[in-house]
């Protein structure tokens, strides 16, 4: 690395806060047993699955005595998208270990899951640790998205470690990705490796959370970044009263990143794309209430607005929902012939041709670029990449045709200036705020602690985090507890359940109870750029969904 910013500079001594019970007895803590546990659902499935880690109690961190440990190594990946602090997971988890035993090596394995498999790999030292401590980003080790979950990978990981002399994995990831630790765990365990495995919770999204894991790391800083640019938007909105900005925000499938924003924001209007799905709402009908919204908006001269709208919408609107099933399930069939075609008009008349009628009708309904986009290509699952489709633009152009229309039928001219937005690499390798500088470094010690103690196929959990780092309380939970069926691609498979909004939950209601306001007006909120030095009420504050939820 070279020349670093005066602000890196500063941060780099930042010393991350620790639960009371790590900070007083370091990775040395006590493992304390709760009663059996459950999967969330299909509880027999789940433990034919994992014989040996089913059932197995959830664990608390209680007093401790420093003993003698002999040296070990222990391997970390990073899985999937970024998010802010998991530099800080690595430097928690390698100061805990060398806590335990100054010989202790940490091997990070390079470009996620393929690291381990094809052992690549960088042996941590201080300097590299220290270079990295409280930055974002994942550049230290880089991160991938390659799928480890076949015995072939499993025996290659497993034959890399023995090879170092590793004797625990540590995997960095999402909700798939812990999943894969799920079963990596009990591969270890049926092929007597005494490899151990734990994940530690990842990702933006803020889909990877339950009632022990009360958030995963990066979605804090990601929203308050998001939440920074949206208020300059709101205020530029605001000033110049001629735009109407259409902001697509990241999250993948749960629209927690969209109500965490305009809990903070205060919208004009935001799409929840969980609330589309329960009520049934279709395209034609979102587009109908935003131009109605427009109109009045007009009536009262204000020719502006700030709409938010989740990622996956499109994937919620009952209609889109069944094309994109579709669509999903020809491709993969087709593939070959589809490929085959030079141009994507014809692609796009080929899949039409094959859709049932109500799909070939909503495929026909939208602009060619949005066709064109939903016939991209897949993710490693075979899912459409929703991050590459432009709802914002599909909603403006809808509503532009809807006002047309209005103009033609009624003689009613309506302003309607837009600027189309997409917020959402800009924030997940941003400088984690104190809360994911603390809570990640937490994470990441919190997992030398369950090495410690033995432990195998746990998740690196730290709770009561509403509250200030001093109350904060660190433990494990086991993966199968977080464990389900889900039908994937024609197989029933065991994952761990995603986390969507709840419509009956606190942040939801509160947006929902203010929502009619926020549309009127102006009562936008300009939350401002992440503080890292300064009063607590500034630099500290968790987000409004963790307080509202607990
Ligand atoms: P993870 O679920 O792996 O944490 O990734 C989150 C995410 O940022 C999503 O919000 C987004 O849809 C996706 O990654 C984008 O993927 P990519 O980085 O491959 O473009």
């Amino acid at each position: 690395m070279t020349e670093i910013s005066p602000l890196q500079k500063a941060r780099a001594s930042y010393s991350p806060k620790l639960p009371p019970i790590l900070k007083k007895f370091g990775p040395f803590a006590t493992a304390v047993s709760g009663a059996p546990t459950q999967s969330v659902a299909d509880h027999e499935a789940i433990k034919t699955l994992f014989p040996d880690t089913y059932g197995v109690p959830a664990i608390e961190f209680k007093a401790g005595e420093k003993d003698k440990t002999t040296p070990i190594k222990v391997a970390v990946i990073l899985s999937g998208g970024q998010a802010p602090g998991g530099h800080n997971v690595i430097a928690g988890l390698y100061d805990g270990l060398k806590a335990l035993n100054p010989k202790n090596e940490l091997f990070g394995f390079l470009g996620g899951p393929s690291g381990l498999i094809d052992n690549k790999y960088l042996v941590l030292t201080d300097d590299i640790i220290n270079a990295y401590r409280n930055t974002g980003g994942f550049d230290m080790i880089c991160s991938g998205r390659t799928k480890l979950e076949t015995t072939e990978q499993f025996i290659k990981v497993s034959a890399n470690c023995v090879k170092h002399g590793i004797s625990a994995i540590v995997i960095i990831g999402g909700d798939d990705s812990n999943t894969n630790a799920c079963t990596l765990a009990q591969y270890m365990l049926t092929a007597k490796t005494g490899i151990q495995v734990i994940g530690c919770p990842k990702t933006i999204d803020g889909d990877l959370k339950n009632k022990w894991i009360e958030v995963s790391f990066g979605f804090d800083t990601a929203t308050k970044v998001y939440s920074e640019l949206i208020g300059n938007i709101m205020r530029d909105s605001n000033s110049a009263r001629k735009y109407w900005h259409f902001i697509k925000l990241m999250g993948r499938s749960a629209s927690h990143i969209a109500l965490e924003c305009a809990l903070k924001t205060h919208p004009t209007a935001c799409l929840i794309s969980e609330e589309i799905e329960a009520k049934k709402i279709s395209l034609k009908q979102i587009c109908t209430e935003l131009t109605d919204l427009v109109v009045s908006r007009s009536d009262d001269d204000l020719h502006f607005g700030v709409v938010l709208i989740p990622e996956g919408l499109i994937e919620f609107i009952p209609e889109m929902k069944t094309l994109i099933a579709e669509l999903n399930d020809m491709l993969t069939v087709e593939e070959k012939a589809f490929n085959a075609l030079p141009t994507m008009s014809q692609k796009i008349t080929f899949v039409a041709d094959k859709l049932s009628e109500a799909s070939a009708n909503a495929f026909n309904s939208l602009p060619a670029e949005i066709q064109a986009q939903l016939l991209g290509d897949r993710d490693p699952h075979g899912n459409v990449q929703v991050s590459k489709i432009e709802t914002e633009k599909l909603l403006i152009a809808m509503i532009q045709k809807q006002l047309a229309d209005l103009e033609t039928s009624e003689g009613k001219k309506v302003k309607f200036g837009t600027q189309a937005h997409f917020f959402g690499y800009e924030g997940r390798c941003a400088a984690p705020s104190n809360f994911d500088a603390d809570y990640c470094y937490s994470l990441g010690f919190n997992a030398s602690a369950l090495i410690h103690a033995g432990k195998t196929g746990y998740m690196s959990s730290v709770r009561n985090i509403s509250k200030s780092a001093d109350q904060w309380i660190a433990g494990g939970i086991p993966l199968t507890m977080m464990m389900n069926i889900e039908r994937r691609h024609n197989k029933d498979v065991p994952v761990i359940r995603k986390a969507l909004v709840e419509l009956d939950g606190k942040p939801f209601q509160e947006f929902a109870k203010n929502r009619e306001k926020w549309s009127k007006g102006v009562d936008y909120v300009y939350p401002g750029p992440i503080q890292y030095f300064g009063p607590t009420e500034v630099c500290d504050l968790s987000t409004t969904t963790l307080q509202l939820e607990h």
